[in-house]
């Protein structure tokens, strides 16, 4: 498995609890940041944003990447790793929707989260495999 350099991996995890302030979870209190480095090695942050209709609340994961899809010029994106933080410091692997999202960018994407054995790192494809691709007839 693809490891994170130490240096890369310290500076994700700290940008992710950087945005973490920014979380607006005022239904669950669980605020979470997510911090995603690109092929090219920029970095983007997302927090969770919750809402009154709960189903419409985005987590912090699909938050980073879709600023870095946003904020990036042209091509597909590619991303190395995702980190995820939470305020609470407890066990808070992606959850299935963000898996799909983060394996739509690269399948040897390294993600960060914090497991019941701690910080973990673990290829997108670990966490999720046979992720959906759409097949053209
Ligand atoms: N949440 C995330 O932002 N990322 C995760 O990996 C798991 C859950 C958010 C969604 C919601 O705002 C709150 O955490 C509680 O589920």
């Amino acid at each position: 498995m693809l490891k994170l350099a130490a240096k890369d991996r310290e500076q994700l995890m700290q940008s992710a609890r950087d945005i973490l302030r920014r979380a607006y979870a005022p239904y669950s209190g669980f605020k979470v940041g997510a911090a995603v480095m690109t092929g090219e090695g920029k970095i983007f942050t997302g927090c969770n944003v919750e809402n009154a209709s709960y189903g419409l609340t985005i987590c912090a994961e699909r938050s980073a990447i879709f600023s870095a899809v946003a904020n990036s010029a042209g091509g597909k994106l590619s991303l190395r790793a995702v980190a995820v933080v939470n305020e609470k410091e407890v066990p808070c692997p992606p959850c299935g929707a963000c898996r799909q999202v983060i394996s739509e960018f690269g399948a040897e994407t390294v993600v960060v989260f914090k497991s019941e054995r701690g910080y973990e790192e673990l290829t997108i494809a670990d966490l999720l495999p046979s992720s959906f691709k759409l097949a053209r007839s």
